[in-house]
């Protein structure tokens, strides 16, 4: 019988700057799941690569007086370096710029069209000239730019859409009969309430630049960057082309990780694109949390924060840095990046715990026994439990797996550890070593850890690929013995294997002195400009402020009492609020995104001390928090289940 299929995929990403550690976070994830389901037998097709079009690069091309190709293929070259580095096992490298995708890319858009689900419509909004952008009513500051300040005009401009709206009850009813399609949970409610708002047709061509995909019946527009993008997943595989067989076999993947800002792009476009062209959806989308940098965007100096993953790898190891990534922060949540904490982890988890119980074990086989436990077993109830932990860990590991918390996976795996270590302090090897009648025990005690560190070295590959053969070399075991189906089989350990203590797994690292060297490579990056690299775009742009300009900010929750449209105002809702001490008034932008009812009972956060405004004739006490989202959408930032009046710090 054929190997099951399993595929997965990372974003494909934009090479508008060099690849940074935000891209490899989401990387690293896709490979750990996909080198553990690859030694679980699975014919594993592991996708990532690079979207390459659109207007942003076209820009950044035209500033470094370069051609778009020129531009990226520079870009694209550093992120395939920057894979290397990390160890990531990716099958297949797509660049949307790559001649099957193009020509694919233009027969799926040509299908739709033959099909109706694509049409020439007009695009009509407001204009911003110097740059060559459409915004919409809500989109404008002051009614201006939101970009560049400056005046709009209406405008209209011959475009494709695609009928995404027709897409809306289809959409909500694949979410309820496949409970898994969105994960984690939290994100499938708001993709939900994002389609009960109301979808509108998709504009999916342009034709005020010309870095993209020509549609090839109408060369003057290019076939819009997210529709290009997202159907790297099934062109890579094929789709389009003349051989298919790799579609055929691994579509539908089985999960696509994605950042949580583009979750709404793979469940609510992609899969209304894969109904039309009548193509299965993929099993799952995974929205994964974000990597904060310390206090925000601007890594602090003062805290040495070195984020470039390149530099990172050269001072900590490869192996470190996938530690890290994957074990401090649970998948689908947010998470902040320190050195500190990087440091904290290499030396408690890395130095201390795995790399002195393998020191410790080796050490002490080699100086009782010479490297060769003798054969002759004397067990004692206090094994049991290590034991039991050490077989039942694969078992514990496929579940997480299974559902890509991969930080739990490695938790489970530094239980086992820890449980070894306290074996150690139990049974006092170096007591039974003093004692001739004791050889058979003290050897009984050995091969248990040998074995409980063979064990853990197999679990550990995908996430630690160096890390794990350097242990099993040390242990002396090949083979059979280091693969995954015998990751469960207590004793396992060949009696004949030559243990030896080999180099420190992970030498400790002195904290002061470290962030003091890191405090240096800053002042030197940052003459460079090197620091750009770590700062996703669009994901932690802000300014820093001080905690006290921070506390003139009073927030608190509050409940929405009653709610009505604005007269003659269409964005605006007039909300009455119950803060805790009364009632107020507030007047909120949000009418295009909710209606009355969506928000009555509501728990809202309020600016509680804003100084009050008149708005189309209706004075407003304070404001309502609400997240901009990407696409233009408003969410308001729900908090039910807190009591009104609640301070907010
Ligand atoms: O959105 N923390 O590309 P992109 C965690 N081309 N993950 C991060 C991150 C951070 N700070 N910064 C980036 C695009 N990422 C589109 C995708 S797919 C058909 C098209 C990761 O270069 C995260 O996975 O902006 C996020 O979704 C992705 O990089 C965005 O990469």
């Amino acid at each position: 019988m054929g190997q099951k299929p399993f595929y997965i995929t990372t974003p494909i990403y934009y090479p508008s700057g060099k690849a940074h550690i935000g891209h490899s976070y989401c990387t690293l994830g896709s490979d750990a799941i996909a080198r553990y389901k690859r030694m679980q037998g699975y014919d594993v097709m592991f996708l990532t690569g690079t979207d390459e079009h659109g207007q942003k690069i076209e820009l950044k091309a035209a500033e470094a007086g370069i051609t778009p190709k020129e531009y990226v293929d520079k870009i694209v070259a550093g992120f395939q370096e920057l894979w290397k580095l990390l160890d990531i096992s990716h099958d297949r490298f797509i660049r949307t710029t790559d001649d099957y995708h193009v020509k694919a890319v233009q027969k799926i858009f040509r299908d739709l069209y033959d099909k109706g689900e694509i049409y020439k419509g007009a695009y009509k909004g407001w204009y911003c000239t110097p740059c060559e952008s459409f915004w919409t009513e809500t989109q404008l500051k002051d009614h201006k730019c939101p970009d560049c300040g400056r005046e709009v005009k209406w405008a209209e401009e011959e475009a494709y859409f695609f009928r995404l709206s027709a897409y809306a009850d289809r959409l909500l009813k694949h979410y309820e009969e496949h409970p898994q399609f969105i994960q984690p949970e939290s994100r499938k409610n708001e993709m939900i309430n994002f389609i009960k708002n109301g979808l509108d047709d998709l504009c999916v061509s342009r034709t005020s630049f010309t870095w993209g995909i020509p549609v090839d019946f109408d060369q003057k527009h290019v076939v819009y960057v997210w529709l290009d993008a997202l159907t790297n997943y099934i062109t890579a595989m094929g789709y389009g082309s003349e051989n298919d067989a790799d579609y055929q076999k691994y579509w539908p993947a089985d999960v696509h990780f994605v950042g949580k800002e583009i979750v709404r792009f793979h469940t609510v476009i992609w899969p209304a694109m894969l109904m039309a062209l009548g193509l299965p959806l993929p099993k799952q989308v995974y929205g994964h949390g974000w990597l904060l940098f310390g206090d925000g965007t601007k890594m602090s100096k003062s805290k040495g924060n070195v984020v470039d993953p390149v530099i990172l790898c050269e001072r900590y190891g490869v192996d470190a840095i996938r530690y890290f990534l994957l074990r401090e922060i649970p998948f689908g949540a947010d998470g902040n990046f320190t050195n500190e904490a990087l440091i904290g982890r290499i030396n408690s988890d890395l130095a201390n715990d795995l790399g002195n119980l393998l020191s410790r074990t080796t050490a002490m086989a080699q100086k009782y026994f010479d490297g060769r436990i003798p054969p002759k077993r004397e067990t004692e109830p206090v094994d049991q439990e290590l034991i039991g932990m050490a077989t039942s860990l694969r078992a514990a590991c496929d579940g997480h797996v299974e559902t890509y918390q991969f930080s739990n996976a490695l938790a489970d795996i530094w239980k086992v550890i820890a449980r070894a270590n306290k074996y150690i302090d139990e049974t006092q090897p170096w007591v039974l070593g003093k004692d001739d009648s004791k050889q058979e025990r003290l050897a009984t005690v050995l091969y248990h850890l040998c074995e409980t560190l063979r064990i853990i070295s197999i679990l550990l590959t995908p996430f630690l690929p160096n890390t794990a053969p350097k242990i099993q070399q040390q242990l002396g075991v090949s083979g059979k013995a280091v693969t995954y189906a015998t990751a469960d089989v207590w004793g396992t350990l060949p009696v004949d294997a030559v243990i030896t203590k080999g180099e420190t797994l992970f030498p400790r690292i002195d904290v002061e002195k470290e962030i003091a060297e890191l405090i240096a490579i800053l002042g030197d990056t940052s003459q460079k400009d090197e620091p750009k690299a770590a700062k996703p775009e669009g994901v932690v742009a802000m300014e820093q402020i001080g905690i006290d300009e921070f506390a003139k900010v009073e927030l608190r929750v509050a409940k929405v009492l009653t709610c009505e449209p604005v007269k003659k105002a269409k964005k605006l809702l007039r909300l009455t609020l119950d803060d805790g001490t009364g009632e107020r008034t507030v007047v909120s932008g949000i009418a295009k995104f909710y209606t009355p009812d969506d928000l009555i009972g509501k728990h809202i956060i309020l600016v509680a001390n804003l100084k009050p405004a008149v708005l189309c004739g209706v004075e407003s006490h304070g404001m309502i928090l609400a997240a901009d989202c990407p696409d233009g959408d408003i969410k308001v930032l729900f908090v039910d289940g807190i009591p009104a009046g609640s301070p907010i710090h």
